[in-house]
């Protein structure tokens, strides 16, 4: 799974040097803001396709990362992926979602612009079974879920599913399955009961449902990579020019002007809407509605691919980044410096939500320090001042709880020891990022007050 590293980061950004001014001016034309998600559509699909040898095939990764890992960049140490990059040019799919209990799980529809249009999950309580995946190349089935338990009255439904639990329609010829299941414990017996579960998911081809009237490319690793240029506005371009006519604009009446606009190429600068509310302050979070799904939001849908590639819809996780007094998501930590993350109570989480708090380095890898300790959670064993367990504890009132960042060569005393997130060794520029899943209605709604980060004198014995 090779990462969204970003092709052109000085499309956007705080970096904004003299060599990258006409990046910069590119990404002011709507072509770009349009195709932009191609860019790490291929840096994902390449290798992913390389390694499954060949689209509509899972690879399972099946370990988690840790500070050698490096080929996506900000790792979660929370939950174990499959991929698999889907082509519906020649085939239609069904995907088998095998029994998951008791964890967060989610099988996330992607389609090529990287819209999360369906979630099939504990979320949403989906129904486990086999679900016909296909594309309409006519354009007039609504993308989406149609579930086959819901479908008594549609005739024509009924007549289909026999044997099948829904089907999925995707607004695109081309797409991504990444499945995630969550970790309950790290322990090596929850790692087998995941292996055990992604060994029971599959995708396999049927034939098409509807046929073409033109014939549809199939994806390739040459079509998306052959004489591509290194310039990723012309990149952009050449990506747009191969994948679009075989992936029409989400919306089938908005092609008329998508195309227009793609003509002509004429665009305007906006920012990407972010909206840093009370009670977040010092936190960064995407528009709650605009997260995931952009509809015909073409800059939003750059920007999210551009800050966060394959993001989730809200219901299923937000990302709020941490911008206080530094810029964008990078901070930087003093050699004997310390960043305290007060929690005011634990984060209000729907069934099967978890929360994790991790650390990268400057590369944005995992930080390597002597605990292996990746992110603190509330799977890790993080206590109250008392010395009690916030989590898996006797009964405890919903106190306020704190975890301390601090660099991974300045131990900090014992009591502490359990909530500590070290961070880069002699200090420097790393990041952090807070992911919450299964977010609760409150938590989404911003009735929970995001945690007070303090930088301070590191805590040394
Ligand atoms: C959740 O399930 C309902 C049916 O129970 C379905 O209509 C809806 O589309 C699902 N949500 C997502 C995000 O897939
Ligand atoms: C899923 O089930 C849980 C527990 O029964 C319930 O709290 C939640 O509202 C359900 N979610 C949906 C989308 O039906
Ligand atoms: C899953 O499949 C792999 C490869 O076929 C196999 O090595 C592994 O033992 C299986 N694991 C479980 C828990 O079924
Ligand atoms: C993609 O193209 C680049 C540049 O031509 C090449 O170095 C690389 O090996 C190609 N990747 C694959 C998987 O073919
Ligand atoms: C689809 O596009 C048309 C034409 O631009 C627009 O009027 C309509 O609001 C769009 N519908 C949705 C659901 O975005
Ligand atoms: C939490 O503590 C228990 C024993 O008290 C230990 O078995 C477990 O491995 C610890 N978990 C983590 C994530 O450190
Ligand atoms: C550790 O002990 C110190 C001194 O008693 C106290 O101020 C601090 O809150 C404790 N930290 C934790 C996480 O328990």
């Amino acid at each position: 799974m090779k990462g969204s590293s970003l092709l052109c980061s000085s499309l956007f950004g705080a970096a904004v040097g003299a060599a990258s001014q006409s990046c910069l001016e590119e990404a002011t034309d709507i072509t770009l803001t349009y195709g932009y998600p191609l860019m790490p559509f291929v840096t994902f699909a390449v290798p992913a396709i390389e390694v499954a040898k060949g689209a509509n095939r899972f690879e399972h990764y099946r370990e988690l990362a840790t500070a050698d890992f490096h080929d996506v960049v900000r790792a979660n140490v929370d939950t174990l992926y499959s991929v698999s990059i889907l082509d519906w040019t020649h085939h239609d799919l069904i995907v088998n979602v095998p029994v998951v209990k008791d964890r967060y799980w989610v099988f996330p529809f992607y389609d090529a612009y990287a819209n999360n249009y369906v979630n099939i999950g504990s979320v949403n309580n989906s129904t486990v079974g086999k679900y016909v995946v296909r594309f309409d190349p006519s354009g007039k089935r609504q993308p989406g879920l149609q579930l086959c338990s819901q479908s008594r009255n549609e005739k024509k439904l009924r007549g289909e599913c026999y044997g099948v639990d829904g089907y999925i329609n995707s607004p695109t010829a081309y797409g991504i399955l990444l499945p995630r299941y969550a970790l309950i414990n790290g322990i090596p017996e929850d790692l087998q009961q995941i292996h055990d579960l992604q060994n029971k998911s599959g995708i396999h081809t049927i034939e098409a449902g509807q046929r073409s009237k033109h014939p549809r490319a199939p994806l390739t690793i040459s079509m998306l990579n052959s004489s591509i240029s290194s310039n990723p506005a012309t990149r952009i371009r050449q990506l747009t020019a191969r994948i679009s006519p075989n992936s029409p604009p989400r919306n089938v009446s908005d092609s008329a002007r998508v195309n227009r606009i793609i003509r002509e190429k004429h665009g305007q600068r906006s920012n990407p809407a972010t909206k840093p509310a009370e009670p977040r302050h010092d936190w960064d979070q995407l528009t709650f509605q605009a997260q995931g799904d952009y509809g015909t939001n073409y800059l939003m849908r750059q920007f999210v691919a551009y800050r966060g590639y394959l993001g989730l819809t809200q219901s299923e996780a937000l990302y709020p980044s941490y911008i206080g007094g530094d810029s964008g998501q990078t901070l930087n930590i003093g050699p004997k410096e310390a960043y305290i993350f007060k929690f005011p109570s634990k984060p209000p989480l729907a069934q099967y939500g978890f929360w994790s708090l991790t650390a990268c380095n400057a590369e944005q890898f995992l930080v390597s320090n002597a605990l292996n300790r990746y992110a603190l959670s509330d799977r890790s064993n993080i206590t109250y001042t008392d010395g009690s367990r916030v989590y898996g504890g006797d009964a405890h009132a919903d106190d306020s709880f704190e975890l301390l960042v601090q660099p991974a060569d300045l131990a900090p005393p014992n009591n502490w020891t359990s909530n500590w997130l070290p961070a880069p060794k002699g200090g420097g520029a790393f990041s952090l990022t807070l992911r919450f899943y299964a977010p609760s209605d409150a938590l989404r709604q911003g009735e929970w007050s995001y945690p007070v980060v303090r930088k301070q004198a590191a805590i040394v014995a």
